[in-house]
């Protein structure tokens, strides 16, 4: 991992200077450097290894998220020429023309710097092992606040990236009792408490949706609970995620061309513990349990079939008319049980749920449904702190309807339009009333060849992961 140092002194010399359009214009480059946004100039002195680097700001004022790719940027140039980075923070904040106190631009900086050196673990035989970078920010202050924040976010990329990893690892190296057993490794020594319960714990539970979906593989279900309770008494938020280790369909097979990414379907289970760990690690205020059913959708002869009518946690009962469908299924029980038995106050589910939230939201926001305007408002400010971008999509009475069966209680899919609506609103049934947000992370889970942030590699991006920890911090 990279290390990130703080110093309140600027030097005259840095590795990476920052320009806006308009300084850029003064110094009169033209085209060889405009200082638009994320643009970058290597400059060398030609003097051996004297170089410095130009990243530009642009003209616009920027958000965090705009910072965490500005400095994810400055280290990876500069990065390739040198092990030590140096550059003004301060300057940067300026430039960005936000408002921020030190402590947000330390966090949003050191957040983009630390997943921006995350190096994807590697299945080759021969391993390439990058350099380990060293960045000083300078400008800011060593206090114990700019300190503290650093030591939080150092915690949140450790979580995103194990998140990241996760999404990563083929199926048949990260079966789902295997997922739970990484994760339960991953908070070693931390102040939680773990359970995992396996398939014949689930049935006497009445965890029918999960042990449904899970029963067409012979690797079986299990259903992880973690639970931070830092507060004695006090409320708790169930984050609820999809941990479908792989998904192929089921008998609603998925054509061969839709299966490059099915193995990362448990990046939701993956970004709440990821979340969760740093939480914990970092040392958040707030009573967090993690509700990670998890599960591989497959075909056998004891697959779950469409038509087919079971119960699930609680009692309610479903019809299935898609196999595909799974990951609400499973949700189902996890939401339910969070509220029942985890006593839950508040619901947040996190998927990779429906390829229509992929399809119409792109690779760099997410859309959310929420019942709860306090608890959303909550959530909107966690997501201006983490820099992930959201959506919210409202939803009617009419779109209710369009999940209820004429032989159970509710069937799993809606119709051919608004997929990724009828799709929340499915887990939303099995809430209880509790005030409940959904993401859907279909599209931002991972990203490709060419990632939209410039903290991102191709592969899992721990999407979540980041707005999860601040809400619940
Ligand atoms: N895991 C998929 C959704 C998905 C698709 C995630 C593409 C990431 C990329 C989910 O289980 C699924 O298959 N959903 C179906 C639902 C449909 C059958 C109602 C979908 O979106 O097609
Ligand atoms: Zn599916
Ligand atoms: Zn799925």
């Amino acid at each position: 991992m990279t290390n990130v140092v703080l110093k309140e002194e600027v030097p005259q010399k840095r590795t990476v200077y920052f320009f806006t359009k308009e300084e850029a214009a003064k110094k009169g480059m033209g085209k060889l450097f405009e200082g638009k946004y994320l643009e970058s100039r290597v400059l060398c002195s030609g003097q051996g290894e004297d170089f410095c680097v130009y990243v530009g700001v642009g003209e616009d004022s920027l958000d965090l998220n705009g910072v965490k790719n500005i400095c994810a940027k400055a280290v990876k140039e500069a990065g390739i020429y040198t092990e030590e980075i140096c550059f003004s923070l301060a300057e940067l904040g300026e430039k960005a023309g936000g408002a921020w106190e030190d402590s947000e631009l330390v966090g949003a900086a050191a957040e983009g710097i630390y997943l921006a050196g995350h190096q994807p673990a590697s299945y080759k035989s021969e391993k390439k092992k990058e350099k380990n970078h060293s960045v000083i920010l300078c400008g800011m202050e060593p206090s114990e606040e700019n300190n503290k924040k650093l030591a939080r976010k150092k915690a949140l990329a450790q979580g995103i990236c194990f998140a990241r990893d996760a999404v990563g690892k083929p199926s048949n190296l990260l079966r789902p009792e295997e997922f739970a057993r990484e994760v339960e490794a991953l908070f070693e020594g931390l102040p939680v408490e773990i359970e995992i319960y396996d398939a014949s714990k689930l049935a006497k539970m009445g965890m029918e949706a999960l042990l449904t979906v899970g029963k067409g593989s012979k690797f079986p279900p299990c259903l992880m609970v973690i639970r931070y309770l830092p507060v004695k008494g006090g409320e708790v938020t169930a984050l609820v995620g999809k941990g479908v280790t792989v998904d192929t369909g089921g008998y609603c097979v998925k054509p061969a061309g839709s299966m490059a990414g099915i193995k990362g379907d448990m990046a939701g289970a993956a970004g709440v513990a990821g979340a969760v760990y740093a939480l914990a690690k970092a040392g958040g205020r707030r009573n967090t349990v993690a509700v990670l059913p998890m599960c591989e959708n497959r075909i056998s002869p004891d697959a779950m079939l469409p038509g087919d009518i079971i119960s699930s946690y609680g009692g309610k009962t479903i019809e299935i008319l898609n196999t595909d469908a799974e990951g609400r299924l499973i949700l189902a029980d996890g939401v339910a049980y969070a509220v029942e038995k985890e006593g839950a106050a508040r619901v947040l589910d996190i998927a990779t749920l429906t390829g229509a939230a992929a399809i119409t939201f792109g690779k760099c926001m997410a859309p959310v449904l929420a019942d709860d305007d306090g608890f959303y408002g909550e959530f909107a400010q966690a997501a201006e702190r983490s820099g992930e971008h959201y959506v919210r999509i409202p939803f009617f009475k009419e779109h209710e309807k369009m999940i209820e069966s004429s032989l159970a209680d509710v069937k799993n899919v809606g119709g051919d339009t608004c997929g990724s609506i009828t799709a929340g609103l499915f887990i939303r049934a099995f809430a209880k009333g509790k005030p409940w947000i959904h993401l859907d992370i279909a599209g931002t889970a991972e990203a490709d060849k060419t990632p939209v942030q410039e903290y991102e590699r191709a592969g899992g991006t721990g999407a979540g992961a980041a707005t999860m920890f601040e809400l619940c911090f």
